[in-house]
């Protein structure tokens, strides 16, 4: 079964030019329960291991919140009680591909603005508390159901409770109340307060996104351009200047314009760079490259026999145009220039996850096509079906 997300008759340009990153919506039965098949044990054994970041959450009264860090042991599950309780695993797309493959039905959106699918086991009454996150989030009821209670207020640091491992409002005007049922998703952009409280025991997987700041943004395009030849400030004093000491008017002009000199320009150095970073890995998640990859010859035969190639489920991928004559597709931090004639191949590669060969459309000099995917295989950024 293909992956798909069912807009139904909103209709997907509609959500994207009305919604996205604007508002809230509710989407009933958008996307198939067969595609969200996990069971709470196999969560449960994931929480277990100890490169997974997991965490369980537990209410023992109105304002009274636990959280606690996995790895786990099989006897944290076993102590805890019949209810109020929610154990939440970051990243699973990254370690079952079969829970990868629903980001498949999420190619409405930039493959770079994936984040993870976080998933979560709660029993009856279990949640994390009413609470704003900086990111939008696809909220996909999976099993059971859960009820979202959703605030319109604007919320500061100010509002949470004082003293709180978790970050939990204490004030919560309720504007929308709505239960979810497995398939219905709830779509959220930044900031938009919610509570979930599972209805009987339930699961629930979160697309989340992701985008740096602006300040991540900047910090990162600095520490790309080096220390190593940079102009720096100087100071306008003159003859004339019986206190030398003070800061002149024209020295804070120099130093806006020293820095604002850094900003970047519209050009390939920053568009190659831009691709590249907004795909980098989280730390953990950096793709060995395999022992040994196929050549061209190898592709050609693979191509022959209609086999298929896959995304490394680590991957995000960014395509963005460099000059006529060139492209950059960045992966895993790394920016890889490649020439214009790939450009349609090259939209399959970057929008489909699952790639049969003899689908990819072939420029007129075919050798391209198999050095790239032959360099994309070297990389671990595709890997074969087998
Ligand atoms: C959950 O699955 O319980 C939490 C999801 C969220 O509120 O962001
Ligand atoms: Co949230």
């Amino acid at each position: 079964m293909i992956p798909r997300f069912d807009f139904g008759d909103l209709g997907r340009a509609a959500f994207l030019d009305r919604y996205w990153q604007r508002r809230p919506l509710l989407l009933r039965g958008a996307i198939d329960p067969d595609l969200l098949q996990l069971a709470p044990e196999e969560l449960a054994g994931l929480a277990c291991e100890p490169e997974v970041e997991s965490r369980l959450v537990r209410q023992q009264g109105p304002e009274d919140w636990s959280l606690q860090h996995g790895p786990f042991e099989e006897a944290d599950f076993a102590a805890l009680p019949e209810r109020d309780w929610t154990l939440l695993v970051q990243d699973v797309d990254k370690h079952l591909p079969e829970v990868a493959r629903l980001l498949e039905a999420f190619d409405f959106i930039p493959d770079w603005r994936l984040d993870d699918i976080m998933i979560s086991y709660a029993a009856d009454g279990g949640g994390v508390g009413p609470h704003t996150d900086n990111y939008d989030v696809f909220l996909v009821q999976a099993a059971g159901r859960r009820r979202w209670r959703l605030s319109d207020a604007d919320f500061t640091d100010e509002d949470l409770l004082p003293d709180c491992p978790l970050r939990v409002l204490r004030r919560f005007p309720v504007s929308e109340d709505l239960v979810l049922e497995p398939g219905d998703v709830l779509y959220l952009p930044p900031r938009v307060g919610h509570w979930g409280t599972a209805l009987g025991e339930c699961m629930t997987w979160s697309v989340g996104m992701r985008g740096p700041s602006d300040l991540e943004l900047a910090s990162a395009w600095i520490a790309h351009l080096g220390a190593r030849e940079r102009p720096h400030l100087q100071d306008h004093v003159t003859g004339g200047d019986t206190t030398p000491a003070r800061l002149q008017v024209s020295d804070l002009a120099a130093a806006r314009e020293l820095i604002a000199d850094i900003a970047p320009k519209q050009d390939a150095d920053f568009a190659r760079w831009l691709g590249a970073f907004l795909t980098e890995p989280k730390p953990g998640f950096e793709i060995e490259p395999p022992e040994t990859a196929p050549d061209t010859a190898t592709l050609a035969a693979w191509r022959a026999a209609g086999r298929v190639l896959l995304r490394h489920p680590w991957a995000r991928f960014a395509l963005v145009s460099l000059d006529e004559r060139r492209l950059a597709l960045g992966c895993q931090g790394e920016p890889l220039t490649l020439p214009r004639a790939l450009e349609p191949a090259l939209e399959r590669i970057v929008q489909q996850r699952r790639l049969p060969l003899d689908t990819l459309p072939v420029p007129a000099d075919a050798t391209l096509l198999d050095d790239c995917l032959a360099e994309l295989l070297a990389r671990g950024w595709l890997i074969p079906d087998d």
